[in-house]
C-alpha cells in the first residue's frame, strides 16, 4: 500500500532537524529562517533517544513538546522519527547481549549509532517502548503528518554474528525449509560432504573459511534483510495502535547492497530514499538519476520521497568536494523529475560538534550570509512553483532488471572472474540509455513486464526458471529483450541450471554457451562493427539466433559476440562481452524495439517527462534549444511556443497546456 503524507503544500521542502544540538534561542532563528526558505516539512527526533529517555524508563518529552508547538505555530509540518537507530549508552551497558558483533566475532564498541544486534529481543523491547511513548504522546499533534521509523536500517549493522543472531538464523532456516533434508538438498551439501545432520550444526558465516557453501551465504543475506524488516514491522505496528498517518523508513537504494529493497518497499506506506552524490566521480548526476529511477521503481511507480540529500559536501568521502553553484538545484530537481514529491536534506543546520560537523547543511556554519543559503532560499521558491508536479507519474518504455539477490550471488567468491561486477554492468547500460535520453524503470525479473518495449538484463546471473519464462513471455508477446553475458546461469540456491549455459535463458535467446573465456586484466578483444570487448568472451553456439557482431580476435575469434533471436512477436538480443562503447549498439536495439526518444540533443541534457511536465536539466555549459515544446516554463513563468532554450547549468520545467 502506498499512501501520501498530508502536506500543507505541493512538494515537501526541508530536512532533518536536530534542535537538540542547539540552545533554545537558536530554535527561534531556525523557524524564522525555515519560513524564509519555504521549509514546510522537517524530520524530527531521528537520533534523540538518549535525550527522550535519558535513563531506562525515565522520559523527558518537554523539549520535544516545545519544538513541535513552535513548528506548528510557524506552519511547518513534522515527519516524526522513532529514534531507534541510535540506542543510548545506558542501553548498551544494561544489555551487553544486545551489542553488535562483527564478522570477525568482535564486539563493536559503543560511542556511535547502530551498534546493536538486530536479533536482540532486549533491543526490540526497548525500541517498542520508546516508540509507544512517542506514538501515544504525539499521534494527534497537529504538526505531525507522518512517521519516520528508525534511520537507514542496516547502515552499519546489516549483519550481526553473535550467538543470538546465529540462533535466529537457524529458526529462520527451519521456517524456510521445514526439514534438514530440504535444506541439504537446496544447499548442495553432498559437495565436500557438508551434510548437516542437526539444526545447531549450522553456523552463520562468521570469520568464514574460503569456499563457504554459497547457498548458505545467500540465505544468511536473506535472513539479515528479514531480521531488520521484523524490527521495522514491530515499530510500525506500535504506531498503528495510535495513528493512521503514513509510515516510512529511509532507504539507501543501490548503495546498500545487503538490503533487498523490493522486499522493503512492500512494508512502507510511502517509499523514501537518501541519496548522496559521489562527489569526485565524473557523470555523478547519472548515478543520481539511476538511484531516483530505482527508488520510483521499488515504489511501484508511485511518487516517493527524497528524504535526504546534501546541499554541498558530505563528510565521509575521501575528498569531500563542495557542490558547484547550481549543482544542488540540478540534483534536487532531477529527483523531482524522476518521481520524488519532496526535496529534503540532511540536515537543516550544520552541527558544531560530533562526527558530522563537516557535513554541509541548509544553514551552513557561515550562516545565512552565504552563497549556499541564498541557493537554499532560491530552491525553496522553485519548489513552490512546482507544486503542480506532485503526484505525477513517470512513464518508461524501457526497463532494466535489478535484483539484489542476483547482485549478492554474482559477487560471492570463486567466480570465473573478479571483474564480474553487478553495478558496473547495470550502470554501463543505464548510462548509455541516459545519454540516449531514454527514461527507464527498473524491474524485478519476476515482475509484469508487459508495458515495456525493451527489457535490458545487464547482469542477471541468478535467475530462476520462472523468471526465465517471464522473460520468454515478454519476447513472445512482442517485446525486445537485451541480455548481457553471465546471465541466467544459477537458481536461487546458486545451483547451476541443468544443461548448457545459460539454463534459464537458452530458449529465449536461441543459443547455448559452451565455454566461458574471461579476459585477463585490462585485456580486450576486437569485435566486428568497430567494437572492443572487455572483461569477457565466451563460445556462443547459436540455436535459432543469428550473429549480428562477431569476435574478431581472442579465444572466440570468428564466433558470435552479439546475437539476435526472433521469437514469437518479439526479439531477444545477447551480448557476450562488455563493449567499450555501448551507445551505438543500444541505439540499434532501441530503434528495432521502436523506443521513442528525442534526437540530436547533446548527451549532457537530462530530459524527463513527469505527468504533463517536461523537465530539462542542462548539465553542460552551453545553452541547448529543444524544439517541439509548448507550454509554460514554471520556474520563470515564460511561455514556450514551439521551442525552449535551457542555458548552461540551468533547469527548465515546462507544464504542457491543459487539454
Ligand atoms: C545518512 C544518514 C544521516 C547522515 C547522512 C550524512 O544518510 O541517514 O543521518 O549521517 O548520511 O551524509
Amino acid at each position: 500500500m502506498h499512501r501520501y503524507p498530508v502536506l500543507p503544500e505541493g512538494i515537501a521542502y526541508g530536512g532533518d532537524y536536530n534542535p537538540e544540538q542547539w540552545p533554545e534561542e537558536t530554535w527561534h532563528e531556525d523557524v524564522r529562517l525555515m519560513r524564509e526558505a519555504g521549509v514546510n516539512l522537517v524530520s524530527l527526533g531521528v537520533f534523540a533517544w538518549g535525550l527522550l529517555e535519558p535513563a531506562e524508563g525515565v522520559y523527558d518529552f518537554a523539549w520535544l513538546d516545545r519544538v513541535l508547538d513552535l513548528l506548528q505555530e510557524n506552519g511547518i509540518k513534522v515527519n516524526l522519527a522513532t529514534p531507534t537507530a541510535s540506542p543510548p549508552p545506558w542501553f548498551r551497558r544494561a544489555h551487553p547481549g544486545a551489542r553488535l558483533v562483527d564478522q570477525q566475532g568482535r564486539v563493536v564498541s559503543g560511542g556511535s549509532r547502530h551498534g546493536f544486534c538486530p536479533s536482540s529481543p532486549e533491543y526490540a523491547r526497548a525500541a517498542a517502548r520508546i516508540t509507544e511513548r512517542l506514538a501515544e504522546r504525539y499521534a494527534t499533534h497537529p504538526a505531525v503528518v507522518m512517521w519516520h521509523v528508525h534511520n537507514e536500517y542496516g547502515w552499519a549493522n546489516a549483519a550481526c554474528y553473535c550467538e543470538v543472531s546465529q540462533e535466529h538464523f537457524r529458526r529462520w532456516l527451519r521456517e524456510r525449509y521445514g526439514t534438514l533434508e530440504a535444506l541439504n538438498a537446496a544447499w548442495g551439501t553432498t559437495f565436500w560432504g557438508l551434510r548437516h545432520g542437526a539444526w545447531d550444526e549450522i553456523e552463520a558465516p562468521r570469520n568464514p573459511a574460503p569456499g563457504l557453501i554459497p547457498a548458505l551465504q545467500l540465505d544468511f543475506q536473506r535472513f539479515c534483510v528479514e531480521a531488520h524488516i521484523e524490527l521495522f514491522r514491530a515499530e510500525r505496528e506500535v504506531i498503528r495502535r495510535f495513528s493512521d498517518l503514513p509510515v516510512t523508513t529511509n532507504f539507501m537504494i543501490a548503495n546498500c547492497k545487503p538490503m533487498d529493497y523490493w522486499r522493503w518497499a512492500a512494508e512502507v506506506d510511502v517509499v523514501s530514499n537518501d541519496h548522496y552524490l559521489q562527489a569526485e566521480r565524473p557523470g555523478n548526476h547519472i548515478e543520481l538519476a539511476m538511484c531516483a529511477d530505482l527508488t520510483r521503481s521499488v515504489a511501484g511507480g508511485s511518487p516517493w520521497m527524497l528524504m535526504e540529500h546534501s546541499t554541498g559536501a558530505v563528510n565521509w568521502q575521501p575528498r569531500n568536494l563542495a557542490k558547484r553553484p547550481g549543482e544542488m538545484r540540478r540534483n534536487s530537481l532531477a529527483h523531482v523529475a524522476r518521481g520524488s514529491d519532496s526535496v529534503l536534506f540532511f540536515q537543516w543546520r550544520a552541527s558544531r560538534f560530533g562526527a558530522e560537523k563537516f557535513h554541509s547543511a541548509m544553514v551552513p556554519h557561515a550562516g545565512p550570509d552565504s552563497r549556499l543559503w541564498r541557493e537554499v532560499v532560491a530552491l525553496g521558491r522553485d519548489v513552490r512553483r512546482l507544486a503542480g508536479v506532485r503526484g505525477g507519474r513517470v512513464a518508461a518504455e524501457v526497463a532494466i532488471l535489478w535484483d539484489w539477490e542476483s547482485w549478492w550471488a554474482l559477487e560471492l567468491d570463486w567466480r570465473p572472474s573478479v571483474d564480474l561486477d553487478f553495478r558496473e554492468r547495470v550502470e554501463a547500460y543505464y548510462e548509455a540509455l541516459w545519454r540516449e535520453h531514454v527514461t527507464v524503470d527498473f524491474a524485478h525479473p519476476g515482475a509484469d513486464l508487459s508495458r515495456y518495449k525493451l527489457v535490458v538484463a545487464p547482469s542477471a546471473y541468478l535467475l530462476t526458471q520462472e523468471a526465465g519464462k517471464n522473460l520468454r513471455r515478454h519476447v513472445e508477446s512482442g517485446g525486445h529483450l537485451l541480455v548481457s553475458y553471465f546471465s541466467g546461469i544459477a537458481d536461487e540456491h546458486d545451483t547451476i541450471h541443468p544443461g548448457p549455459y545459460p539454463g534459464a535463458l537458452r530458449d529465449v535467446l536461441g543459443l547455448t554457451v559452451e565455454e566461458f573465456h574471461p579476459l585477463a586484466e585490462r585485456a580486450s578483444v576486437p569485435v566486428s562493427g568497430g567494437l572492443t570487448g572487455r572483461v569477457w568472451s565466451e563460445r556462443v553456439r547459436p540455436a535459432g539466433a543469428r550473429a549480428v557482431r562477431t569476435f574478431e580476435g581472442g579465444p572466440d575469434a570468428g564466433h558470435p559476440a552479439v546475437t539476435q533471436h526472433d521469437l514469437g512477436e518479439g526479439v531477444a538480443w545477447y551480448v557476450a562481452t562488455a563493449p567499450g562503447d555501448l551507445r551505438g549498439l543500444l541505439a540499434e536495439v532501441l530503434d528495432a524495439a521502436g523506443v521513442d526518444r528525442p534526437r540530436g540533443l547533446p548527451d549532457t541534457l537530462e530530459l524527463v517527462r513527469r505527468g504533463r511536465h517536461l523537465f530539462l536539466i542542462n548539465h553542460g555549459e552551453e545553452p541547448v534549444t529543444v524544439e517541439g515544446v509548448t507550454g509554460v516554463a514554471l520556474l520563470d513563468g515564460r511561455a514556450c511556443d514551439g521551442s525552449v532554450t535551457v542555458p548552461g547549468g540551468d533547469v527548465v520545467v515546462v507544464a504542457a497546456p491543459d487539454r
